[in-house]
Formats: structure tokens, C-alpha cells, sequence
């Protein structure tokens, strides 16, 4: 069989067709449905405590840390009242060691260092202050409670929350892996190690990156009535909307204010499906997933997202150089068997690594239109160390690229979609006509080229949607979502303090 005969073979496998589409969102919904009922389902919906969106008036300055994948990131944000913002913020590696460290403490503590040395950095006054009156007054924790900087804490995992500060991790996903951690309040954990710093801040509000994104949508959108759904394609995926507080039938155990009579939910609908009812299973999704150190979980993800798709590809590429009916990256000359040394390709190549490739490469084959597709070949030669790639061996490795890249927009659409259904908005006569606003953010969205295209190409034809529903579907970047949204949610949880009996 020739190259290109494998390569059509291989990419039908990736094939998700319009019916594909419609049975995962029929299946997506009553996954929904289920997760509102009760615990440990696949669909963890899980209760923010949230219980509306911002109208973009809100004002003040405030804190907001973001913890989720490789970065940390800590912000101040001043919040100007009329839908405007600014930020000022600094990002740090987090050490891989420290993702996988012994004690949860080991984490914790660097990230209240970061704290600390962005205060000292960019709010020296307020931190000045903060040390000269605690030297004035007797009880530091009094003083903290009353001049600290209210922070909103993004912890993009699963958290079983059980208030707008509180709440326990049930898992950790994307690599992370601190068994010390699980079960444990994340808020306590941080709040504890700032403490031990002696730093004037305050953990007021714990949230998921899809809340943040959904807040700061709705807040930079005014006038759309909030946005349906704030999703996230990076790293991770996930989505979090908002929800009738009657359709929410586990019991909920703590404070709220029920006025609104909605609440915000975190899908976390990484995990759609991991008993794959639906979802597409080739053989390398099988052999990715037995990498992981969670198997059987975050299905859907290992699907969708940024962390996942670059290793994807990674092991379709091995497994079409091992096949001996075509030669890929192959040095023709050699008289040996061994594939590394037949190949052009150098021993240290990511190619051969697991995680060796970066997601990014997907991006790069996506995008490249020139005729020799010389900007891939480059990139090939530069990333993965391939000497001199020729074009067709080029042409298989962008085909299956966008075929890996295509799957995953498809079923970006279906959880996209079918959010939007259970909004209920299309068909809501008092909204009729009006944008129905998506805010999204990550790496995929953002740099991903056409991932918004073939979303909605895939919108198009869920049925309840169709071509006029898509029309009206306004899927948007949300501006800096984590630091934003973070910021507007420790502003509503500052709210609930002051209202709160003595
Ligand atoms: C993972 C996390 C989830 C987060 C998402 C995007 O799926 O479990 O909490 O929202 O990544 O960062």
C-alpha cells in the first residue's frame, strides 16, 4: 500500500460524522441531566455557589492567582465599573518536580512565594502598610481580615465545592499528580502557606478557569443578558453555565443567596463519557490513554485538548513509520531494520519520546498552505530534528495532523452545543434574535487555525440548531478570564462576608 493509501486509512479513522455529532449531544445532554441528580457521575456538575452573572458595573481592586496547567499566574485586577479593566499581572513556570511533588505543603508553598513577590513588586505600598500596622495592632488576624486584598483563587481541577472559598479536590487531572492534596480544602492549603508569609491577603473565592471565563465574558459583553457558556480548549477542556436552581436536584450543602434562582455549574466535561457510550475510540486513543496516570478518565479531554492531541499524533506517526509497506522519514539507503537508525531522523527527536511532540505542531500543519508545504518541512526539520522531510512525507504527517485537529472541533462542537440547548436560549421568545454569546479562551481557540470554523460547521447540523442557530451562536475570546473572572468572583464573596451575621 502506498503512503497515501495508509494516510486516507488513517484519517477516516478520525472521521466524526454529522450523525456522530447528534448522538453525542443527545448523549451529552442526558449526561448533563444526570450529573444535576446525583454524585459521581460522568458529568460531575458541580455547584460553584455562584449564583449570577456580572452586568459589567462592578468596581475595586482585587487579587486573583491562577493555577491550571503549566503556568502560575498571579494578578491584581482594578475593575473600572464600566465593562473596562486593567491588570497587572506576572507568570512563572510551575516546576514539573512540584506537579508531582510528595506533600500538597511543597506545592502551596511556592505559590504563596509568588504571591509574595509580586505584592512586593507591584503594590510595595500596600504591603508597607500592611507590615507597619501589623506591628500596631494585636491581633494579626483582625487586621488581616479587615485590609487584606480579597483573592479569587482559579483552581482549574475538579473541586467538590461546598461554599464560594471552600472546597475539596477530587482529582487531579493534566499531568498533575499529589495524592497528598486529594480530598483536602485547596483554599485552606493555599491560605495557610500565605499565612505562614504573613502576607495581607485573603483567599475569598475559589473558582474553575470556566467560571472565570464565563464571569469575564459577561462582564466585557453587556447587553448580550450574560454569556450561555464559558468554555475552555488549552490545555484541559471544560465548560461551566448557568443553571436553574430547580433543575439542581442533589442536596447542596452550603451558603448561598438563592435570589437569583440560578446557580453556575463547572460541567467538568473533561470527563464526558468515560464509559464511551459515544465518544471515538481508535487504537491510539486506546494507547494514549494507558500513558496517563489516570486511565478510564477525562475521556472526552484526551480527545479535545491541548495536552493530549500533540502525543496523539506522536503515536500514529510511530506507528506509520513501523509499517513496512511505507516508508516515512525513511533513509531509503539503509540496509538495517532498526527504524531509529533507517530514519532521518535524530536519536533525540521528541518523535520518540512520549510527550515529545508539542500541540503546537498541529497548528503549524494546519496552517500551512504553501505549495510545497516548505514552512511544515521547516518546522519538521527544526522541532522534531527530521532531516531534510520530503514533501509527501510532509503531506501524510499534515493530513493526519488535521484529521487528529478536525475530530477534536467536532466534538468541541458537541459539548458547545448541547450547553446551548439546555440554555434553552434559541428558542426563548423573549431573547429571539439575540446573540447567543459563548465566551471561550486557551491555546487551542486561540491559535488552533479554523478550530472556530469547523466548530461551527459541526454547530450547523445538531439538530435544534441547524443553520439559523448557529447564525446566532456568538462564540467569543473572553478577555483574560482567569484574572477577570477570579477578580469579579472574590468581589461577590467579599459581598457575602459583609452581609454575613457576626
Ligand atoms: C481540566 C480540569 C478542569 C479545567 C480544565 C481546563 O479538565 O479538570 O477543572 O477547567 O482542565 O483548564
Amino acid at each position: 500500500m502506498s503512503l497515501l493509501a495508509e494516510t486516507q486509512s488513517i484519517v477516516k479513522q478520525f472521521e466524526f460524522t454529522d450523525d456522530d455529532v447528534n448522538k453525542s449531544v443527545r448523549e451529552f445532554l442526558r449526561q448533563m441531566d444526570e450529573g444535576l441528580e446525583k454524585d459521581g457521575t460522568s458529568l460531575s456538575q458541580i455547584p460553584t455557589y455562584v449564583t449570577g452573572v456580572p452586568t459589567g458595573q462592578e468596581k475595586g481592586l482585587y487579587m486573583a492567582v491562577d493555577l491550571g496547567g503549566t503556568n502560575f499566574r498571579v494578578c491584581s485586577v482594578k475593575l473600572n465599573g464600566d465593562t473596562t479593566f486593567n491588570i497587572t499581572s506576572d507568570k512563572v513556570a510551575v516546576p514539573k518536580e512540584l506537579m508531582v511533588a510528595e506533600k500538597a505543603e511543597d506545592l502551596f508553598a511556592f505559590l504563596a512565594l509568588q504571591i509574595k513577590k509580586f505584592l512586593e513588586k507591584h503594590h510595595g505600598d500596600h504591603f508597607e502598610a500592611h507590615i507597619r500596622r501589623r506591628m500596631t495592632v494585636s491581633s494579626p488576624d483582625g487586621y488581616r481580615d479587615e485590609h487584606a486584598f480579597r483573592m479569587g483563587f482559579t483552581f482549574s481541577f475538579p473541586v467538590q465545592q461546598v461554599g464560594i472559598n471552600k472546597g475539596t479536590l477530587i482529582r487531579w487531572t493534566k499531568g498533575f499528580d499529589i495524592p497528598d492534596a486529594v480530598g483536602k480544602d485547596v483554599c485552606a492549603l493555599l491560605q495557610t502557606e500565605i499565612d505562614k508569609l504573613h502576607l495581607p491577603v485573603k483567599v475569598a473565592a475559589l473558582v474553575n478557569d470556566t467560571v472565570g471565563t464565563l464571569m469575564a465574558h459577561s462582564y466585557g459583553a453587556p447587553g448580550s443578558h450574560g454569556a450561555v457558556l464559558g468554555a475552555i480548549f488549552g490545555t484541559g477542556t471544560n465548560g461551566a453555565y448557568l443553571e436553574k436552581l430547580s433543575n439542581l436536584k442533589k442536596p447542596l450543602v452550603g451558603e448561598y443567596d438563592s435570589s437569583t434562582g440560578n446557580m453556575v455549574i463547572n460541567i467538568e466535561w473533561g470527563s464526558f463519557d468515560n464509559q464511551l457510550n459515544v465518544l471515538p475510540n481508535t487504537p491510539w486513543d486506546v494507547a494514549l490513554d494507558k500513558e496517563t496516570p489516570n486511565p478510564g478518565i477525562q475521556m472526552y479531554e484526551k480527545r479535545v485538548s491541548g495536552m493530549f492531541l500533540g502525543e496523539l499524533l506522536r503515536l500514529v506517526i510511530n506507528d506509520l513509520m513501523k509499517n513496512p509497506k511505507v516508508s516515512l522519514f525513511r533513509d531509503e539507503n539503509s540496509s538495517t531494520n532498526d527504524r531509529r537508525s533507517t530514519t532521518d531522523i535524530a536519536e533525540t527527536s521528541g518523535i520518540w519520546r512520549p510527550w515529545g511532540i508539542d500541540t503546537s505542531i498541529l497548528s503549524h500543519a494546519a496552517g500551512d498552505h504553501t505549495p510545497k508545504l516548505s514552512v511544515l518541512r521547516d518546522t519538521l526539520q527544526e522541532t522534531l530534528q527530521i532531516s531534510a522531510p520530503a514533501y509527501e512525507d510532509a503531506q501524510a504527517f499534515k493530513a493526519i495532523a488535521e484529521a487528529i485537529g478536525r475530530r477534536a472541533a467536532r466534538l468541541a462542537a458537541v459539548a458547545i452545543g448541547a450547553v446551548v440547548l439546555k440554555s434553552g436560549r434559541l428558542s426563548d421568545p423573549c431573547h429571539a434574535n439575540d446573540p447567543v454569546d459563548v465566551g471561550v479562551d486557551g491555546s487551542l481557540v486561540e491559535n488552533y487555525p479554523y478550530f472556530e470554523d469547523m466548530i461551527y460547521e459541526a454547530l450547523r447540523v445538531i439538530d435544534g440548531i441547524g443553520e439559523e442557530g448557529a447564525k446566532r451562536i456568538r462564540i467569543g475570546l473572553a478577555q483574560d478570564g482567569s484574572g477577570v473572572g477570579a477578580a469579579l468572583i472574590a468581589l461577590v464573596a467579599a459581598g457575602m462576608e459583609k452581609n454575613a451575621p457576626p
